[in-house]
């Protein structure tokens, strides 16, 4: 059958993520192997905006899988939301013969994948973001590895804390969203893990658990903020003040982008890069992968940015029993 696209772009956008290259590779590498073409488009939307192009053979992904950040460049393009700025995209593209264009980044990436579509060139998006915050899929390439390289950083915090005793108050990256900050609080066996999601309640959900705790005899606490409920600067000091313990805050930050991808961020990025390159082949435009189950899908991208990710309350839901329960 004969492919619905001969040349494709792709581009990395928003925030990095582990894994982010190993996309690339296989956008690159299953469109090698489908005979289209394949354009690099650097920093984000900059480059479609600059024309800043860079065809892509199979080789030039070789060595990647281990390598964290984009070999592409990534940014946060305001230019392009503007009218203008779309319109010269879709121009480069049309110019440069680029059919479609592979999205790689998170819900920014897709507002602006769906006004490139709105502009006559067909994309695909593919869902990357240490958030985890794309509703339309449970999994978005670099969380695993994000929440992997929070809970190894606590785990060294624990033993200073430990031997100070000390509480540890650790902010994490999540953007609005709590899904980063519950994983890691969850696998790191926090006393309390604070989420946008949920209101707080400072007497039943902090101070009472560590005092309680302290009581119990425990000598140490770390607790867990997602960035969206903090400031976790407020929560460390609320309580020192309210419980008398010596409380240390540590925002963990961009650490968390970094790092070799682990092998979840591995696979799954490569399938969903596989995906998108097969639907442009068979003239599926305007979708974005998802990763459901242990199958790759897709939506459409309008249906996608119309959708709404709430907490996971299955694993909410356990806290009251585990993490709760040995305060
Ligand atoms: O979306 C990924 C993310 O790391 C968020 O968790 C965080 O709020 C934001 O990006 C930080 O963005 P920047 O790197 O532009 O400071």
């Amino acid at each position: 059958m004969q492919n619905a696209v001969n040349r494709i772009g792709v581009l990395t956008s928003g925030g990095d993520a582990p894994g982010m290259n190993s996309a690339i590779r296989a956008v690159v590498r299953t469109a090698v192997s489908s005979g289209i073409e394949c354009i690099g488009i650097r920093r984000g939307y900059h480059g479609l905006i600059a024309a800043d192009f860079n065809p892509l053979e199979a080789s030039d992904v070789n060595g990647l899988m281990d390598r964290g950040g984009t070999i592409l460049y990534t940014a946060r393009c305001n230019e392009f939301f503007k009218e203008e700025g779309i319109q010269r995209a879709a121009d480069n593209c049309r110019y440069m013969g680029i059919d479609a264009v592979v999205a790689i980044g998170g819900d920014g990436t897709f507002k602006g994948a769906a006004a490139l579509s709105k502009h006559g060139i067909p994309v695909i998006g593919i869902p990357a973001t240490i958030d985890n915050d794309i509703a339309c899929t449970s999994y978005t390439i670099g969380y695993d590895t994000a929440c992997n390289t929070a809970v190894e950083l606590i785990d060294k915090l624990r033993d200073t804390m430990k031997s100070h005793e000390r509480c540890s108050v650790v902010e994490v990256m999540g953007h609005r969203a709590g899904h980063l900050a519950l994983y890691v609080g969850i696998a790191s066996g926090a006393t309390a893990i604070l989420i946008p999601e949920r209101e707080t309640n400072y007497e039943t959900d902090l101070f009472e658990p560590i005092r309680n705790g302290r009581l119990g005899g425990r000598t140490h606490f770390t607790v867990v903020v997602a960035e969206g409920a903090g400031p976790a600067s407020e929560v460390a000091a609320k309580i020192k003040e309210h419980t008398g313990i010596e409380t240390r805050l540590t925002v963990l930050g961009h650490v968390q982008r970094g790092g070799t991808p682990l092998v979840r961020d591995r696979v799954i990025a490569t399938r969903m890069g596989h995906s998108a390159v097969h639907l442009l082949a068979q003239g599926k435009f305007n979708k974005i992968v998802c990763f459901n189950g242990s199958k790759c899908t897709d939506v459409d991208i309008d249906d996608a940015l119309n959708m709404t990710k709430g907490l996971d309350e299955d694993v909410y839901a356990i806290l009251n029993e585990t993490v709760v329960a040995n305060r």
